[in-house]
């Protein structure tokens, strides 16, 4: 018998590593997790667990030091789009969005002309505003954005928004929808024969956990 285990990549912590352990959980997989390890292997599949820093993942699927992931598309979307995309896996759902002060006069995009901008996706809000036409200054801060216009770093953030509440709580008004996004599986485009048939049967034990949810 095949030794060969998939290893599969899990954000650390955060939003993402309760619903992506449940998943696994769900799917019949069980881990042995201990959190303090970054690595655990699973008892009755042939699968190790990596817990990552979620802005890491991209470059291990890249170099195919990991084989899958479940990561948001988000993630992909600013730092990975050459990963392969697989299925949504229907949790974590949040939006990537431009937010102003409550107190500006928004009228438009071409109100964030020449203004800076907080955000931990610069990919992304260059891509958006270029293709409006819009140039704004851009600050890479990895996070708390929010907070960034209540302390004169910028005039304007851009992260994710899921309830709200933080936009809210930092008297922030969300003006631009630039993508949605929820979980994903992403696969390495290194990945071996041998692996991706060990993921082939991890993805149809996903499809049915999702029938079942819907
Ligand atoms: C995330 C994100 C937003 C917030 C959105 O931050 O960066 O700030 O959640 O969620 P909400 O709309 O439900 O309030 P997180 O709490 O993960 O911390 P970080 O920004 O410091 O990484
Ligand atoms: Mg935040």
């Amino acid at each position: 018998m095949s030794t060969e285990k998939l290893r599969i990549a899990i954000q650390k912590s955060g939003r993402l590593n309760e619903d992506s352990l449940k998943i696994l959980k769900d799917a019949g997989v069980s881990i042995d997790n201990g959190k303090e390890q970054l690595k655990a292997s699973a008892r009755n599949f042939p699968l190790e667990v990596m817990y990552l820093r979620n802005g890491d993942i991209p470059q291990y699927l890249r170099d195919g030091v990991v084989d899958a992931a479940i990561i948001g598309e988000n993630v992909l979307i600013e730092k990975g789009k050459d990963i392969i995309r697989g299925e949504k896996l229907g949790f974590s759902k949040c939006r990537v969005s431009l937010a102003v002060p409550k107190s500006m006069k928004y009228k438009g995009l071409q109100d964030l002309d020449g203004k800076k901008i907080a955000t931990s996706y610069p990919n992304t809000v260059n891509d958006f505003l270029k293709e409006k036409g819009i140039t704004a200054d851009l600050h890479i801060i990895n996070g708390s954005v929010e907070i960034a216009p209540n302390i004169g770093l910028a005039d304007g953030i851009c992260d994710i928004v899921s309830s709200g509440s933080t936009l809210f709580k930092n008297n922030l008004k969300e003006v631009e929808v630039m993508l949605k996004s929820e979980a994903v599986l992403a696969i390495s485009p290194e990945i071996s024969e041998e692996r991706k048939a060990i993921l082939e049967k991890l993805q149809f034990r996903f499809k049915s956990v999702l029938n079942a949810r819907t």
